[in-house]
């Protein structure tokens, strides 16, 4: 992580002191939430249907550890975005499933996952953690799919409140979560100080 950039919502005070002496925005992101009353259970439904052309959708559970974490380990350099939407590997305790944590995948006919979706849980609030389809099944509606089934199981389970994020540049999961009734609420910009942007050239506006 470059130490220096500091992460801000689009309209926070800091940003506007910050771009005054130099700072840049390096990147965008964006947080979105879906309330249980606007979900469309029959859209979701559709969703999950269409994923199961592809394999099995279904809760992760222990047995899927091994398979979860070699996905992860694959898909480790295909997030979009910088520090702000950061995927961390998993870790054999990250990967395991617990009332606090809950993970839902979509298998092959081997049994193998292709795609995983994470989400952490607070009392009746959900917050994804991650989806990552495997890049050989991407842009088949899989993500959404998996996506749309964890969100369906929550629900049934009592969850009221969903949150999600990502990286502006990402355009899959945005379009994704816009699919799926989630509603954009926040933005937030990465600054990167002047220094660091003669330096490396990288950040952009
Ligand atoms: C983001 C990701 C999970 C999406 O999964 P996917 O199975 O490829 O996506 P889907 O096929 O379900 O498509 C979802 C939407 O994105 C659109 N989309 C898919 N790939 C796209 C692409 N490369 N460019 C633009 N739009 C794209 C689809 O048209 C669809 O839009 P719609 O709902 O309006 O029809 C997948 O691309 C991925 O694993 N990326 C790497 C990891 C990552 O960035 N994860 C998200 C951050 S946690």
């Amino acid at each position: 992580m470059q130490r220096e950039q500091v992460v801000v919502r689009s309209d926070d005070t800091r940003r506007a002191e910050l771009e005054a002496a130099g700072w840049v925005v390096s990147s965008r992101s964006w947080a979105a939430q879906l309330t249980a009353s606007r979900i469309d259970v029959d859209a979701l439904s559709t969703m999950v249907q269409r994923g199961r052309r592809h394999g099995d959708i279904r809760e992760i559970g222990d047995a899927d550890l091994t398979s979860v974490l070699a996905l992860d380990s694959a898909t480790l350099a295909d997030y979009p975005g910088g520090v702000a939407n950061r995927h961390s590997a998993l870790t054999m305790s990250t990967a395991r499933v617990t009332g606090a944590r809950r993970g839902f995948g979509v298998f092959d006919d081997e049994g193998r996952v292709v795609a995983v979706t994470f989400v952490d849980i607070d009392g009746r609030r959900a917050e994804t953690d991650f989806t990552v389809v495997a890049a050989g099944s991407r842009g088949l509606g899989i993500g959404s799919a998996v996506k749309a089934a964890s969100v369906l199981a929550l629900l049934r389970d009592g969850i009221e409140i969903f949150r999600t994020g990502g990286a502006a540049e990402n355009v899959a999961i945005l379009a994704s979560n816009m699919s799926l009734g989630y509603v954009v609420d926040e933005e937030w910009v990465t600054l990167s100080p002047p220094l660091q942007v003669a330096e490396t050239g990288r950040a952009r506006r």
